[in-house]
């Protein structure tokens, strides 16, 4: 359809908003009320869980995980939880990179809250995933290739001038073509932030993070909370190719399907994470309060789904006890099974392996403890 050379800079990258109406089908449209349904349901969800900080510190771990996996940078949940906020500097280099993705996400939600999306938060939100001070690319020799077969796929615009005016255009569509629907302008931006392709590394998890931050500023999220990368691992090939159809045939109707089918899905399994994680938080707090009921309190409970890998300072720095209690409850709670003593570097740590399976888990199953079997309230109003 056009003379598109993936071996040639794409300087005649159109600009915003795309011509024609492929944006808004009767399909498109269809498919953006099930997902704002799907993220209604997501946000309602969240609420079951009053600490906020449990599904904060969680989620945007999956979610950093899955996104730096997308660029070959491969960690575990386990590393992630065991080295975030305490001992970052000890961590591998892959686990720290996808720990930087996670600061950046949450960078991220706290400037959206104050200003709008824009290239300067781009360049900020790349810097730290890097941990490097960028700026627009201003050198030519980026490309995108095939990692099998090394064939160049895309060889994005050159020309730092030519960039930063793709990037107003690209900020400007995300501000002010308010008629078209948030989910779609999403997509369409995703798109266009990957063509521009403003950095020489670093784009993909830029743009996915973008993203996120692009529902929380539309008040379709209140916090950093979905888990969207699962779905673009999940269908990795369909991803690029999809963004390939739209440079090529202009095909922006099957992409913006493939992106609001993608938060419909991830919606749907993140709401299920949440309540799986309510079910086994009220279990737990069950199970405590009967054999332990004198050092049992929700906040101490409550503790341990905030920190699956626990220190005796988070007991302290909680107030729920002094350092010499706080061992002893720590203590406890692993004669009871539901902690691990663990080596961390030179300390010992505490983790909670029923929780780390249901967050590393792709099934929302887990095994009760025994003698406490009773109905919990989420249980109770899913059957209901
Ligand atoms: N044909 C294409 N046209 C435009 N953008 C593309 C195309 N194929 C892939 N991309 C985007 O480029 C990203 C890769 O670019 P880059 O290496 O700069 O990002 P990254 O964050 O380091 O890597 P990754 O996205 O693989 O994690 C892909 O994730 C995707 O978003
Ligand atoms: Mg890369």
């Amino acid at each position: 359809m056009t003379d598109f050379n993936p071996e040639v800079p794409y300087n005649d990258l159109p600009s915003l908003p795309p011509a024609g109406d492929q944006i808004e089908t009767t399909q498109i449209l269809k498919s953006c009320i099930k997902s704002r349904v799907a993220l209604a349901e997501l946000k309602q969800a969240a609420e079951l869980i009053p600490n906020s900080a449990v599904l904060v510190n969680a989620l945007p771990l999956l979610e950093a995980r899955a996104s730096s996996e997308i660029e070959n940078i491969v960690t575990t949940t386990d590393k992630l939880f065991e080295f975030a906020d305490i001992a970052e500097d000890r961590a591998d280099a892959a686990t720290k990179e996808a720990l930087r993705y996670r600061t950046a996400l949450y960078e991220g939600s706290k400037m959206v809250q104050r200003r709008m999306l824009s290239t300067d938060m781009a360049i900020q939100i790349c810097s730290t995933i890097k941990g490097l001070e960028l700026d627009i690319r201003a050198e030519s020799g980026t490309t995108l290739k095939n990692r099998v077969s090394g064939e160049t796929i895309y060889t994005p615009p050159v020309g730092q001038q030519l960039l930063m005016d793709k990037l107003d255009n690209w900020a400007d569509f995300m501000h002010d073509d308010s008629d078209i629907d948030p989910l779609v302008r999403m997509a369409v931006q995703h798109y266009q932030f990957e063509a521009i392709h403003p950095f020489s590394d670093g784009n993909g998890r830029t743009g996915r993070i973008l993203n996120i931050l692009f529902l929380v500023q539309h008040g379709l999220l209140d916090s950093p909370i979905l888990y969207l990368s699962r779905y673009i691992i999940q269908n990795k090939a369909a991803y690029y190719r999809l963004l390939s159809k739209v440079t090529q045939e202009q095909d922006w109707a099957s992409w913006i399907l493939f992106i609001l089918d993608g938060v419909e899905e991830t919606c749907t399994w993140t709401t299920d994470k949440i309540k799986s994680i309510r079910e086994l938080m009220e279990h737990t707090g069950q199970f405590v309060q009967k054999q332990l009921p004198k050092i049992y309190t929700w906040e101490l409970v409550e503790l341990l789904f905030k920190q699956p890998y626990c220190r005796i300072g988070n007991l302290v720095d909680n107030g729920i006890a002094k350092r010499q209690t706080a061992s002893v409850y720590l203590k406890q709670l692993c004669d009871l099974g539901i902690l691990r003593e663990v080596k961390s570097g030179r300390e010992n740590i505490f983790v909670h392996p029923k929780y780390i399976e249901l967050l590393s888990g792709e099934e929302n199953v887990w095994v009760y403890y025994a003698g406490v079997e009773t109905e919990t309230a989420v249980e109770a109003e899913l059957a209901s």
